[in-house]
């Protein structure tokens, strides 16, 4: 069994979506979407030049935002290749870019002492041998153009294991693996998934390797079953979602997972898309994910120079601000082996301390279920080190004797605004 623990311990993560798309900035399926014809899509080939693409500055955004890890698109659906792939012309560094893109992400990162994942599209809208007349995603579905295509599908997949195996060999430790994704007729055995996880782990002991070599984006894969294939992966990816509960397996096995959310509306850079998230938002979707046992992976999506748009590094500015003082109640946590609950809050837990993830401005104290006042050695608000006080008696505690009552405050009947709006978090130490 592979071990997790850095893995379930960091939590949070940055994506990257990078690739040809990023210059059309219309999304990543805009290929797909749009039908868009090979040749058009050439264009953005022979003019590639990020000159902005600068990883030492997206590790230093994800370090001091308190990511522990990233994932990078070394090849997403569109074919393109951000590594120097032997197997194929249709690569970074034979743009005028003229670079390996990859090499770059994996030593700035880790130079940052983060850990390295990279994402790998095993579906292929390039490819020769990638179908696409019949296929529902192609750009080429239904044309003319694909109609008397002469695909063979298992030179595709020889390509395929070709390049995950350069990316296993030719970069150093990598941590993460993330295939991307299954659909009907292209699921598991399709992929020779055995095969190929049995290479990746040959060259990468350690790797964890997300589940979508059975799965996608709206599925989850037979890890949340009692009986998970050789291929379900080391952790689920939801998308888009956050699971509304912790995973389990039928069973009651908790299955480890990873979110991975967009930071406006779309993975690849799209240049009318505003609808960027703020801190406040990404705070607590991290908490909540924590708080079900779960990672989050948020991406961010350079342009097609290579740029960051200011409203996500400043976001991830605030994160990195939050993440000081709170960061200890993120790392190494999960879901609270107690059932402690109270309106507009998440709990996360490690050893005996639960830390309690103010949401909402509460009136007067905080009433909690699921814990007595006994069961508490002491309460502190994590940012600031105050006491929190533990109500065993007085105005609101006695009516309502199943609850016990914890106060933001210094005078208990009063209301303060919460030292944090984004989330407080109040460190609870059991005996
Ligand atoms: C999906 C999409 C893709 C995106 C990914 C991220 O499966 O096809 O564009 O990269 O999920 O989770």
């Amino acid at each position: 069994m592979v071990d997790k623990k850095w893995f379930t311990d960091a939590r949070f993560g940055m994506f990257i979506h990078f690739g040809l798309y990023s210059v059309a900035a219309k999304g990543e399926w805009y290929a797909s979407i749009q039908k868009v014809s090979p040749e058009k899509y050439n264009e953005y080939f022979e003019t590639f030049s990020p000159a902005h693409y600068d990883p030492a500055f997206y590790a230093h955004m994800a370090k001091q935002a308190g990511m522990k890890y990233a994932v990078l698109t070394a090849k997403h659906h569109e074919g393109f290749c951000l590594f120097d792939s032997a197997y194929t012309d249709y690569k970074s560094v034979n743009t005028p870019a003229g670079r390996d893109l990859v090499r770059e992400f994996v030593d700035a990162f880790r130079a940052e002492g983060l850990g390295v994942g990279l994402y790998y599209s095993l579906v292929d809208w390039h490819h020769p041998d990638y179908p696409a007349f019949h296929d529902p995603f192609h750009p080429l579905r239904g044309s003319n153009a694909a109609q008397s295509e002469q695909c063979h599908f298992d030179r595709y997949l020889d390509y395929m294991h070709a390049q995950v195996k350069e990316l296993c060999t030719n970069y150093g430790k990598i941590d993460l693996l993330w295939f991307d994704f299954s659909y009907e007729g292209h699921s598991g055995a399709d992929w020779r998934a055995q095969e190929l996880v049995d290479m990746v782990k040959s060259l990468q002991p350690d790797i964890l390797i997300n589940s979508r070599l059975e799965a996608s984006g709206g599925s989850l894969g037979s890890l949340l079953t009692d009986s998970p294939s050789p291929w379900a992966g080391d952790f689920a990816v939801p998308e888009q979602i956050i699971p509304p509960f912790s995973l389990k397996t039928p069973s009651g096995h908790p299955v480890c997972w990873e979110a991975c959310q967009t930071f406006n509306n779309s993975f690849g850079y799209t240049a009318d898309d505003h609808a960027y998230k703020d801190a406040q938002t990404c705070i607590r979707q991290l908490t909540d994910c924590v708080s079900k046992n779960g990672n989050y992976l948020l991406n961010i999506s350079p342009d097609g120079n290579g740029s960051i748009a200011p409203e996500i590094v400043k976001s991830l500015r605030e994160i990195g601000r939050w993440m000081q003082y709170n960061g200890e109640s993120i790392y190494g946590c999960k879901e609270s082996p107690l059932p402690v609950s109270s309106f507009g809050c998440r709990v996360t837990a490690r050893d005996n301390i639960l830390y309690l993830h103010v949401l909402q401005q509460p009136v007067g104290p905080l009433p909690l279920a699921g814990i007595r006042p006994q069961d508490i050695r002491y309460a502190r608000i994590l940012s600031n080190g105050a006491e929190a006080e533990v109500l065993t008696k007085g105005w609101a505690a006695e009516n309502y004797p199943d609850y016990t009552f914890i106060s933001l405050a210094s005078q208990s009947n009063e209301t303060q605004p919460l030292p944090d709006p984004a989330d407080t978090v109040v460190k609870i130490v059991l005996h």
